[in-house]
């Protein structure tokens, strides 16, 4: 079977004849091409440009000779189509006005038309899937209802996510109607982009991790149990859940489903598969920051990554979160070169 469709297989455990790469945040400022283009262009114009975020989306694939493209864009795109307000300021990241933290507030928020008011989303990725021409598949993705809950509530990133606990904690009612809404949000957003014409999807949850399991449990846990059985294409696309820093509740991310479980390098890549079980795929897990060492140390790290997935099917070569802005280009060049090289059979 051919060499393109290498990352689809492995989502579905099958054998392959090498571990097939690609890389969170892989389009991004540690690119020369991508910030030639975001010198001219603020990043949410090019999210919202089909051919921009179409172009920045390829931009990968010909530069690191990844096995897929994600596209380019960003979870919080779906929040500002529930009617919030955002924007990224240079050096601060992204910013929402008036975070919902009462029951009016999530009352006001609004399940988006998503074919209507993220048709950009849709176009890019038309235009990406038509640019790309069969070479790799094409990663759609969505945030979490929880990591898209903790930007509404708080407006912004957080350590501590306190107004997003208080509100779990002292108003269940409403959080949990703000993660029904989203949930619903999410759902229609991820089909639409199958319809698209995503060949794959990721779900990110990379704050699921600053909640105790018992609370992952509890809150967010129903709601992910939704998501996955009302993916309309379940059985058609893989999904990948990735959920960071999780490391402690991994059976329970497991539960609430995915073909494929993506793991942060907190944990060994043989524990995590082990606990979440050889029927699903793992994902995973270079420390993003390893790309600062030296070659040779990139490549021992990079050895014991496949030693621990040790050749069995459903390996999907990854670093544990995105790529680091400063990352030197030439490294993660590398790195993929290296990991096409270890990883064949
Ligand atoms: O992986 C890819 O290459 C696809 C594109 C993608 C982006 N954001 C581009 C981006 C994806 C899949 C995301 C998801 C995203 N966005 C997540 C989940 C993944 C994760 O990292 O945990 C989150 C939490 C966000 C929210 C977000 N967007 C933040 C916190 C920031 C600022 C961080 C920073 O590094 O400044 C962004 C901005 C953003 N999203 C950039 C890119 C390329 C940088 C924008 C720029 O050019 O200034």
């Amino acid at each position: 079977m051919s060499e393109r469709q290498l990352f689809i297989r492995a989502c579905w455990r099958e054998e392959v004849e090498r571990t097939p790469v690609w890389l969170m945040r892989q389009a991004g400022r540690y690119m020369r091409a991508y910030r030639r283009i975001r010198g001219r262009h603020s990043f949410l114009e090019m999210c919202k440009n089909p051919r921009i975020a179409a172009e920045v989306t390829l931009q990968p694939v010909e530069r690191l000779g990844v096995d897929a493209a994600i596209l380019f864009s960003d979870i919080l795109v779906l929040v500002e189509a529930m009617g919030m307000r955002l924007e990224f300021h240079e050096g601060l990241g992204p910013r929402l006005s008036e975070p919902v933290r009462t029951p009016e507030g999530v009352h006001r928020l609004r399940v988006p038309d998503v074919e209507r008011d993220l048709h950009y989303v849709m176009e890019a990725i038309k235009l990406a899937r038509k640019k790309l021409r069969g070479r790799v598949p094409l990663i759609g993705f969505s945030g979490a209802p929880f990591t898209l809950a903790s930007y509404v509530i708080e407006g912004r990133s957080s350590r501590s996510f306190r107004f997003t606990k208080e509100m779990m904690f002292s108003q269940p009612e409403a959080f949990c109607a703000l993660m029904e809404k989203l949930t619903t949000a999410v759902i229609d957003y991820v089909n639409a982009q199958v319809d698209a014409g995503v060949q794959a999807l990721q779900i990110f949850d990379s704050w699921a991790g600053c909640l105790a399991p018992q609370d992952y449990e509890q809150y967010v846990l129903p709601h992910m149990r939704r998501l996955f059985s009302e993916i309309e294409a379940r059985g058609e696309v893989p999904v990948i859940h990735f959920a960071n820093q999780a490391g402690t509740f991994l059976e329970k991310v497991r539960l609430a489903g995915g073909d494929v479980i993506g793991v942060d390098w907190r944990i060994p890549l043989d524990e995590a598969w082990r606990r979440v079980g050889y029927e699903v795929g793992i994902q995973g897990n270079l420390d993003p920051l390893a790309l600062f060492a030296p070659l040779h140390e990139i490549e021992r790290r990079v050895r014991d990554v496949l030693d621990r997935a040790a050749s069995r099917p459903g390996h999907i070569f990854n670093l544990g979160h995105g790529v680091h802005k400063d990352t030197p280009e030439e490294k993660v060049v590398a790195l993929v070169k290296m990991v096409k090289r270890l990883g064949a059979r």
